[in-house]
């Protein structure tokens, strides 16, 4: 039996630059129609130069004219008006970091003050410029989504014409607002549709399953599979696929980031197969974030089949997630 996934999009993705991204960009671009581009850089693309800059780099890197890079710019409160609507044919939406909560997001933002937030978020809900937030406070590791939970509440009412995407969302706090605010949206990953923190933890420590947000419950999975499945209008797939070389993941300090890029579609394949159907998944993949992002998405059917995949050890030197394991599909044809 073949299965068929029309224009599949990727929701939140890193890149990188340079040689990794040589090595990563075409692994999401022969398969995918397009993705948001995540801007965590060293440093972080703040400017309309460097927006450009890299696009052209993911282009050049993708090798393939059927990918599209939607771009985003690091949230930075100093954003005038008058920059945005400069900037604003070239992003998809700009992506705010809390201070120092993840992979290079030390210039992001301290404290959710409203004064110090208002004339950048005024701007981006007038130019229609969606904000996508990492949604965790500084608290205690566990608890820090669900903490955020007030400053999307405050975001979500002060500007009720700014569309919010929660980012990555592992809490079943964060799923119960989805249904709360109009303008509250949110991606969520497949390794959080997959494992709970007993999988990064419980036993001998797992660092290619560490991430930020840390996965969590197996009730905040239940939750995270429950609006996935059936496809809820305001969830779409974002792969928060963040690779780290191997020296940087099996160490101490090791990074937070899980590597999917290259498996995505087919584990995407066996989970809904097995708890959803095929109409959901593509909504899930695809039709919710064009709708969601009002945006136009080159055509790519990716035809997948029941065949054993054994995902290799390594892309360049960055460890994937189940790496050496194997896997029940394989994609069989990609016809742009
Ligand atoms: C991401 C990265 O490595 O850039 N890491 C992660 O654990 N998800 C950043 C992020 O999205 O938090
Ligand atoms: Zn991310």
């Amino acid at each position: 039996m073949s299965i068929v996934i029309n224009s599949p999009l990727d929701m939140h993705l890193h890149l990188r630059d340079d040689d990794m991204l040589k090595v990563v960009a075409p692994l999401s671009a022969t398969s995918f129609s397009g993705a948001i581009i995540m801007p965590n850089l060293i440093p972080p693309i703040t400017t309309k130069n460097k927006l450009i800059a890299y696009r052209k780099r993911v282009i050049d890197a993708s090798k393939d004219s059927s990918f599209n890079p939607y771009m985003t710019l690091f949230f930075k409160p100093t954003y005038s008006k008058e920059f945005l609507s400069k900037v604003k044919d070239e992003i998809s939406a700009i992506k705010l970091y809390p201070a120092g909560i993840t992979t290079n997001s030390e210039g992001g933002v301290s404290g959710f003050d409203i004064k110090e937030l208002k004339n950048t978020l005024n701007a981006m809900s007038e130019l229609n410029i969606p904000l996508a937030i990492h949604g965790e406070t500084n608290g205690f590791v566990m608890d820090r989504e669900a903490e955020f939970a007030s400053i999307y509440e405050m975001l979500a009412l002060n500007f009720p014409n700014l569309k919010i995407i929660m980012e990555h969302i592992t809490t079943k706090e964060s799923v119960a607002l989805l249904d709360r605010f109009d303008n509250l949206y949110a991606t969520i990953t497949l390794h959080h549709l997959l494992i709970t923190l007993d999988d990064v933890a419980g036993g001998m420590l797992q660092p290619h399953l560490f991430c930020k947000p840390i996965a969590k419950r197996p009730e905040d999975r239940a939750s995270l599979r429950e609006v996935a499945f059936k496809a809820h209008p305001k969830v779409m797939f974002g792969s928060d696929s963040a690779p780290h070389p191997q020296d940087k993941k099996e160490a101490s300090f090791c990074s937070a980031g899980v590597f999917t890029a290259p498996i995505t579609l087919q584990l995407l394949t066996e989970l809904f197969l097995e708890n959803s159907n095929l109409d959901n998944l593509q909504k899930f993949i695809s039709t919710n974030a064009q709708n969601i992002y009002n945006i136009e998405v080159p055509k790519k059917e990716v035809i997948l089949e029941e065949r054993d995949f054994i995902v290799p050890t390594k892309y360049g030197d960055i460890v994937p997630l189940y790496a050496g394991e194997k896997i029940k599909y394989s994609i069989k044809e990609i016809i742009c």
